[in-house]
């Protein structure tokens, strides 16, 4: 197997990548052979695409400058890096661990390397379809393959290895299940990933800084060249090794319920609480796309008060529904607000993956399923029955 270098000239926004790497092949004396894997650094497609963006010129909103602070990064970039991401796992100082669209990203992709001083290069706009428009412009009846390459760390290791953002013409993902090792056991689960194998194999040739190379062919590696459509398997998180261990407790909100919070609020001002004084205000939304809001009851024997939480689901179990997608809950507090223990448990009857929004009347909002909060939880399942959610 050969692994070729293209050079080219610095790509830049709006520059034809085909007609770049034509040049860049010309110039070296390369043709494009059937069976070749022409495999081409995700920032230069960005940068070609016009996905360069100047910092300055991103307005970061209340979350941005929260979760800036809280990760000791730029909130111009943060509010970039919440725009490009559906949801964010968490991080360390520097870096937020984001997914989207089941593509685990460090900082939602958003390269400050290969990128002019106060600019970034977000991810290509869609890949697929970018290795699909290289792959029929340069194929010219040969029959190749195209990955659209980036770069990793792996969990606990140092330094990048590579990774397919897209492919086509080949299969990502070789199945190597049904085979025998070498004791002739079968192999349960061992699948290979070609497409990043690949990409680590060129990424020895191109580097990641100003070698000007953002492509490579590679040449008589043992794979098939196939009309395969190509898209980049991938896992649920709760699935994954790494994620499904780690992924517990409270996570930033970053979206998408905040007409559920709204709603929480509006209820805690129906907070009966004449004892504690403590308002509450829960919204659970069913899978019916139904909202059910309520508030917290006291009661002079405290043994009787029933919490937000417990009153919303009880007003909608009442009224027939059994499946939810997420509960907000909102308290008059100087950080978001957790449902308490019994909560937690009755959550987890109708559902483990039930997402709960914690949140205060100043916006700030944490995200967890039921099973983050209420891990190794009691349910029916324990009993030998039925597991939480739904009938
Ligand atoms: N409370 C709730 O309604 N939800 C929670 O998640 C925590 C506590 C209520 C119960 C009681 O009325 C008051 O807050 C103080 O415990």
């Amino acid at each position: 197997m050969q692994v070729l270098g293209i050079k080219t000239n610095l790509v830049k926004v709006g520059d034809d990548l085909v007609q770049a790497l034509e040049k860049g092949m010309a110039e070296a004396g390369l043709t494009l052979q059937d069976g070749d894997i022409l495999v081409v650094s995700e920032s230069t497609v960005a940068t070609a695409e016009g996905r360069v963006i100047l910092l300055d010129d991103v307005l970061p909103g209340e979350l941005a400058r929260t979760l800036a602070a809280k990760y000791c990064k730029d909130p111009h970039e943060m509010e970039l890096i919440l725009r490009e991401s559906d949801e964010i796992l968490g991080g360390i100082p520097g870096v937020v661990l984001t997914l989207n669209k089941g593509f685990l990203y460090p900082n939602a992709g958003i390269d400050h390397s290969n990128a002019p001083p106060g600019y970034v290069v977000l991810f290509p706009a869609d890949a697929q379809k970018a290795a699909k428009e290289i792959r029929n412009r340069m194929a010219q009846g040969k029959k190749i393959g195209v990955i659209i390459g980036d770069s990793r760390t792996h969990p606990l290791r140092l330094g990048c290895v590579g990774v397919a953002l897209a492919c086509e013409g080949l299969e990502p993902v070789e199945d190597a299940r049904g085979q025998k090792d070498l004791f002739g056991r079968e192999l349960k689960i061992t699948r290979k990933a070609v497409a990043d194998n690949l990409v680590s194999a060129a990424q020895i040739v191109m580097g990641e800084g100003d070698e000007g190379i953002p492509a490579v062919i590679i040449r008589d590696a043992p794979v098939l060249i196939q009309e395969v459509c190509g898209e980049i398997p991938t896992i649920p998180p709760q699935e994954c090794m790494y994620i499904g261990a780690l992924r517990s407790g409270p996570r930033p909100y970053t979206g998408g319920y905040d007409s559920l919070i709204d709603q929480a609020a509006e209820a805690l001002q129906n907070a009966y609480a004449p004892y504690s004084g403590f308002r509450v205000g829960a919204a659970l939304l069913g899978k019916s796309g139904k909202t059910y809001s309520a508030s917290n009851i006291e009661n002079a024997s405290s043994g009787a008060d029933i919490c937000a939480e417990r009153v919303a689901l009880a007003k909608a179990v009442a009224s027939g529904e059994r499946d939810f997608e997420a509960i907000a809950v909102v308290g008059d507090t100087l950080e978001p607000i957790a449902p308490c223990g019994i909560c937690r448990q009755s959550l987890m009857e109708f559902g483990k993956d039930i997402l709960i929004i914690m949140a205060n009347l100043k916006g700030d909002a944490l995200t967890a399923s039921v099973e983050d909060l209420l891990p190794k939880a009691f349910t029916g399942r324990s009993l030998g029955k039925r597991d939480g959610g739904g009938n």
